[in-house]
């Protein structure tokens, strides 16, 4: 496993993950709608201007990254995909424009998989009683990761031992967010 290539992989999803919480607002996404159980379907956490701008950052992101380090992404997008002997000498050098569609691409797929996951996570929270904004690092932080990697997963596999170091790198990441939000004052608990 490429450390280096495997953080490049998850960071659009890093990024639609993150970008709703300051582009989100306006109508949610279940119109307000409650499920059978008495409960809202979503919540008001989960807006459509959230969605979209999830989608379009995550996206962007991968676009700027694939045309300006085509080279080190193109071999990051095919590795999973071509036989392990043609791994280093097969690889034709891409492009910027066609690292920024390839990537793009991948990037498109991973913030929809982590918008879909979040958008999952949250009806399975209001399903368990949860109110918005409790916090639950398996719903909030795995269902994105999980269904981001399900949604790339025919442009790019991901081994065993890349997805544990990309659980354990958001889990890291989650916590050094929310001391960092603490010390910061914009959040009260520093979890
Ligand atoms: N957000 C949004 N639209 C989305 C996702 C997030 O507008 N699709 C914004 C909302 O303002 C939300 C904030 O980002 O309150 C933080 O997102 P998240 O932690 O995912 O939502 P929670 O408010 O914690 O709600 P839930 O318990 O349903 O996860
Ligand atoms: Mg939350």
């Amino acid at each position: 496993m490429d450390i280096l290539r495997a953080i490049l992989f998850i960071l659009p999803a890093y990024f639609a993950n993150a970008t709703p919480v300051i582009f989100g607002g306006g109508a949610p996404v279940d119109f307000g709608k409650k499920f059978s159980d008495g409960r809202r379907v979503l919540g008001d956490g989960k807006t459509w201007r959230g969605l979209f701008a999830g989608i379009f950052f995550g996206t962007l992101v991968a676009v700027v990254i694939g045309y300006c380090i085509p080279d080190v992404v193109g071999y990051a997008f095919f590795a999973s995909r071509l036989p392990r002997t043609e791994m280093g000498s097969g690889i034709p050098p891409l492009s910027g424009e066609s690292g920024a569609v390839l990537f793009g691409i991948l990037g498109f797929l991973l913030s929809c998989g982590a918008m879909f996951g979040d958008l999952l996570g949250s009806f399975v929270k209001r399903r368990m009683g949860a109110a918005p904004g409790q916090p639950s690092f398996a719903l909030d932080q795995l269902m994105f990761l999980v269904f981001a990697v399900a949604f790339a997963w025919p442009l790019r596999a991901v081994g065993l031992d890349e997805f544990v170091f990309l659980v354990v790198l958001t889990y890291a990441l989650h916590v050094l967010m929310n001391l960092l939000a603490n010390r910061l004052g914009l959040k009260k608990v520093p979890w």
